[in-house]
């Protein structure tokens, strides 16, 4: 059996989650459970980014001790992950004592190629990010994201020597051994590491004190992207367990705007450390607020345990797994997410499963032995690809090819005709066939797909409340 190791980026918890945090979730726990129907051992990881200025400020804006109020969101990101039926295995807060210590031992033996200097520069505090003086310039001193200035630092501090690692970053990324998804974002990260000057790695306590402090050095704490990045192996274990079993990861899943820290400083690190890289690096674009950036600001940003608790669990998964694509940016109205759940979901699959339950219930049609089940080429070319949308996409129009050979089948003409024989046949293949898209749906929507095989194996009854009633 082989063992596959899969991971999602791990938010902020400077705020409780928002729809657009549903994307790495998502797309990970199709591939796993994808993995899961090849028979690999899959860990899937999870978790929050629980350090850094962002979240020490928010705390202290709500006048609540940082511990307290970095619990009570890491809960609240936890409580998501569950309602949206992520089979994640492993689940990390960086605030762990564990994970700390780790990243301790990750910045010792790192120390070869880290050196101390003084940063006088630019910094986002929304982005977690130094800026350099040229993205300064071009963005007129404001950060485009999050419409805040950029603060000005002067302070010494450490530095990861990115230029030790570049040829190797270089040669893995053009070669796909690391390789960066979509094609169009591997040409941009190239750039970027080309243009990448070494990396500050630490802040100094004067500024910051919420971090995992650096060794050796009580003016210092680590940079809060150094201690998330490394969440990716100290939940395996690392440096205390040999974590070859699961390392190099898969797949790791990532929002476009936080590639550039996977595809630069990640590998440096992985490379310093004597790891391998991971296999696939995959950016997914952004949800948007009907073609608008979500934000507090703008007072667009959706709540997705509205979503979820309005329409369910797999309507949710439907929306964002077809009608988000996986590599580009796609919006989320309302009215966009009902009419593709009362015109998709009710109608093509909700009354295929009614009528052909009916049928078959009616006629006392029942399958001599368990169907078994496969991909076809196409669906596993996709889907290997981590084209999932469009992986979705293939398997509805099959969803609507059931449909079409029952109209074009007349079971119902067949019945009225005194075809017994002929009727039986036909409803048993028109249910192998559903059956079998079924099993091609299930990574996407797990909980209706169960539902689904339930209702067509053994005594075959029509559900009882129509799987998705229609709003
Ligand atoms: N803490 C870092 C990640 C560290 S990973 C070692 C971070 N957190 S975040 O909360 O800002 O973002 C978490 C994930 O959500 C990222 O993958 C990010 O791209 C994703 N998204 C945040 N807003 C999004 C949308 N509106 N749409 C889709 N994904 C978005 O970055």
């Amino acid at each position: 059996m082989s063992k596959t190791y899969i991971t999602t980026a791990i938010p902020y918890v400077n705020g409780a989650p928002h729809i657009g945090h549903a994307m790495d979730y998502c797309l990970a726990d199709v591939y796993a459970r994808h993995r899961r129907l090849l028979g690999d051992e899959v860990r899937l990881q999870a978790g929050v980014d629980e350090h850094g200025n962002k979240i020490f400020q928010k705390a202290q804006e709500l006048g609540m001790p940082v511990e307290e109020y970095v619990a009570e969101n890491a809960r609240k990101f936890r409580d998501f992950i569950e309602k949206l039926g992520v089979s994640y295995t492993d689940f990390i807060r960086t605030t762990d004592l564990e994970h700390e210590k780790r990243c301790q031992e990750i910045w010792r033996r790192l120390s070869d190629h880290i050196y101390k200097a003084k940063y006088e520069g630019w910094y986002c505090s929304g982005c977690e990010r130094f800026i350099t003086q040229k993205e300064y310039d071009e963005n007129s001193g404001i950060c485009p994201d999050h419409q805040k200035p950029y603060e000005k630092l002067v302070e010494e501090n450490y530095y990861l020597r990115i230029a030790d690692f570049k040829d190797q970053i270089r040669a893995a990324i053009e070669s796909d051994e690391m390789l960066v998804l979509p094609e169009f974002r591997k040409k941009e990260v190239l750039k970027l590491l080309e243009e990448s000057p070494d990396v500050s790695v630490s802040r100094s306590t004067e500024q910051l004190t919420w971090g995992v402090p650096v060794p050796g050095d009580e003016t210092q704490v680590m940079y809060v992207w150094i201690d998330a990045l490394s969440n990716y192996i100290t939940i395996l274990g690392y440096p205390d367990v040999d974590i070859s079993d699961w390392w190099p990861a898969a797949a790791q899943f990532v929002g476009k705007d936080i590639l550039r820290f996977h595809a630069i400083i990640w590998p440096a690190m992985l490379i310093g450390l004597g790891l391998p890289l991971p296999k696939t690096l995959i950016s997914h674009g952004f949800v948007l607020a009907d073609g608008q950036k979500m934000s507090k600001s703008i007072g667009n940003v959706v709540d997705p345990i509205e979503v979820l608790d309005k329409h369910g669990l797999d309507a949710f998964r439907y929306y964002f797994l077809r009608h988000v694509d996986t590599f580009n940016d796609s919006d989320f109205t309302w009215e966009k997410f009902e009419k593709a759940y009362n015109n998709e979901l009710a109608n093509d699959l909700g009354n295929l499963v009614q009528r052909l339950a009916t049928m078959a219930y009616k006629n006392g049609v029942k399958l001599d032995t368990e169907p078994s089940f496969g991909f076809d080429v196409e669906y596993t070319g996709l889907m290997d690809k981590f084209e999932f949308s469009r992986a979705f996409d293939y398997v509805w129009e099959k969803v609507q090819n059931v449909n079409k050979r029952i109209d074009d089948e007349k079971p119902w003409m067949l019945a009225k005709n005194g075809e017994t024989e002929k009727l039986q046949e036909c409803l048993k293949s028109l249910i192998v066939e559903l059956l079998n898209v079924n099993y091609m749906l299930s990574p996407f929507i797990p909980n209706t797909t169960e539902k689904i095989f339930e209702v067509f194996t053994g005594e075959i009854e029509p559900p009882k409340t129509p799987l998705f009633p229609k709003q």
